[in-house]
């Protein structure tokens, strides 16, 4: 189960020590739209009604270092916008790759409906705006140019992975 389904009912998160332990967590809190969401990025093209709009749909949660928001192969019903802090996002190939504030994780399980496609773990205590499924459309029909950030993101990390792919390529064809 991942971090923040736990999260949304009260129960549990995950914490990385050796091996994974939950760890009990808070029930989340809806955000400020005029200190909160003003400052995000990808919100600035945001109405004060829009923003409004986003605050009603959204939680924020609180996640100490060495958390996993989501694992690779299970289910995913989150979107998650980094507020504070940095995850990883450990990918098959190649190095993990660090997600910072301003970025987000967690939009492919809700675009194809597929499994989590990596495994994401806080490297620094982190903030998380979270959406889950039903209202993700919310997002999309209030954000301007949401689509399009996603669709730029998307080619940005396809683009990545296959120059990963390249070099784990080139690496093992010269041993
Ligand atoms: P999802 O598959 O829902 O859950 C894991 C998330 O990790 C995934 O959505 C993306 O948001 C993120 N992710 C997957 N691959 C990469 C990548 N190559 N670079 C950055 N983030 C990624």
């Amino acid at each position: 189960m991942e971090l923040v389904s736990g999260m949304m009912d009260g129960s549990l998160s995950y914490q990385l020590k050796n091996r994974l332990e939950p760890v009990l967590s808070g029930p989340g809190v809806q955000p400020d739209a005029n200190m909160e969401l003003k400052e995000v990025s990808m919100f600035e093209g945001c109405s004060a009604r829009q923003l409004r709009s986003i605050a009603r749909i959204a939680r924020v949660f609180d996640a100490p270092a060495g958390a996993v928001i989501t694992r690779v192969g299970e289910p995913g019903n989150e979107f998650y916008l980094i507020l504070d802090g940095t995850v990883s996002v450990d990918l098959s190939v190649g190095k993990p790759v660090s997600l910072r504030p301003g970025e987000f994780f967690g939009e492919m399980s809700l675009l194809d409906g597929a499994p989590r496609s990596a495994t994401v773990v806080t490297d620094t205590p982190v903030r998380l705006l979270v959406i889950n499924r039903e209202n993700f459309s919310v997002l999309r029909r209030e954000v301007p140019d949401f689509t399009q950030i996603l669709l730029v993101t998307l080619s940005r990390r396809v683009r990545q992975a296959e120059q990963r792919a390249d070099r784990v390529d080139a690496t093992s064809a010269t041993v």
